[in-house]
């Protein structure tokens, strides 16, 4: 429950491979959601190809619109604002979002609100997850660690869209970091889940991978990592062995796991927080989850599964608690944001 002024908000999300729409109704009560995904549109790329995400954007971003407010029966006058990811994200393709927000608001006379998009990520743990009969949104300070593709984060949060960073990756994030040891080891696009479906036959112990521990702050490293594993395959090829894929799987995903985990465990310590939120894409990876929820020391939120990758509930909440305490953006809001928003 939140002591703010009810409010519903669409959220539009559009900053990758995803295209997404979604109502939120006081920051948490999910009333409709629709993705379409561009998966396999870039797969044969191995990564996502930016202009043809923009173009699919273009195709996908009002169809998805009509769609969720006809899964939620309602009208736009039943909607109190617009939220609209403002990046972190590809150019091309938040301005296909961003314009879409903005004609809406324009024409409705609806308030818009830009979202940061690890904000979002963030704001998924006040979504009430559809099979929860009890739900107990995140109490502060919370320790909020943000692993996506593009970023690897530690942010103390002392209350609503409040964060100080403590500390991020000084070179590749954890999702990249799976994208391209996928790639190495020959898994497929996106890196994360094909790292972890081969992961299961693995064994963890195979290979000692390093974990950076960069003692003494809050910033995280996965590049020694990933050129360990890189030296690995070079050596296995050079002894033409035949890739054991599972194993280097396993052992990969132990080391991320490993570092994510000590790191922000410790940080949660320090800071004497009261509770730790997981988000991003990576926060689907089961072994992650499996880390945090076997400890004891502190509530750990995760998203479920459809709300850790990218998708608009995510942008609606965090636009609910923007939208409440006042922050509305003009109609000349651009799509290069600065983290954290003020
Ligand atoms: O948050 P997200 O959907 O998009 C960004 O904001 O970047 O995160 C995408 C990242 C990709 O790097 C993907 O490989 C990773 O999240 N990912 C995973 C899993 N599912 C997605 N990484 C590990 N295990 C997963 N199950
Ligand atoms: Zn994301």
């Amino acid at each position: 429950m939140t002591d703010l002024n009810p409010a519903r908000i669409l959220g539009i999300e559009s900053s990758c491979d995803e295209t997404a729409a979604a109502i939120i109704e006081n920051g948490s009560n999910l009333l409709a959601g629709s993705v379409a995904t561009q998966i396999d549109l870039h797969k044969k790329y191995g990564g996502v190809f930016p202009e043809v995400a923009s173009r699919q954007h273009i195709l996908s971003i009002y169809p998805i619109i009509e769609e969720t407010l006809q899964k939620a029966h309602l009208s736009w006058d039943e909607i109190d604002a617009i939220a609209v990811t403002r990046g972190p994200g590809l150019a091309g393709s938040l301005v296909v979002g961003m314009n879409a927000a903005k004609g809406i608001a324009l024409a409705r006379n609806l308030p818009l609100v830009g979202v940061n998009h690890l904000e979002g990520h963030i704001y998924s743990s006040w979504i009430r997850p559809d099979a929860a009969d009890r739900f107990t949104p995140p109490k502060f300070p919370v320790m909020a660690l943000l692993v996506s593709g593009g970023h690897t984060e530690l942010n103390l949060m002392k209350g609503h869209l409040n964060y100080q960073r403590l500390g991020a990756t000084l070179d590749d994030a954890a999702g990249e970091a799976f994208d391209k040891v996928a790639r190495l080891i020959g898994l497929p696009y996106p890196g994360g889940p094909s790292i972890e479906t081969a992961a299961i036959e693995g064994n963890p112990s195979a290979f000692n991978f390093p974990r950076a521990r960069l003692e003494g702050g809050w910033d995280f490293s996965f590049s020694g990592l990933k050129t360990a594993v890189l030296r690995t395959v070079k050596q296995l090829e050079a002894d033409a062995v035949e890739f054991p894929v599972a194993d280097l799987a396993a052992s990969f995903q132990e080391a991320v796991v490993d570092a994510l985990y000590t790191k922000t465990i410790a940080a949660a310590k320090e800071f004497g927080v009261r509770e730790i939120v997981v988000a991003g894409g990576v926060s689907a990876n089961k072994a992650l989850r499996a880390a945090f929820m076997g400890q004891g020391d502190f509530p750990v939120h995760i998203p479920p599964l459809y709300h850790c990758t990218d998708n608009a509930a995510m942008i609606a909440a965090a636009g609910y608690y923007r939208f409440a305490h006042g922050h509305i953006d003009s109609l000349d809001v651009d799509v290069l944001p600065t983290w954290p928003l003020r």
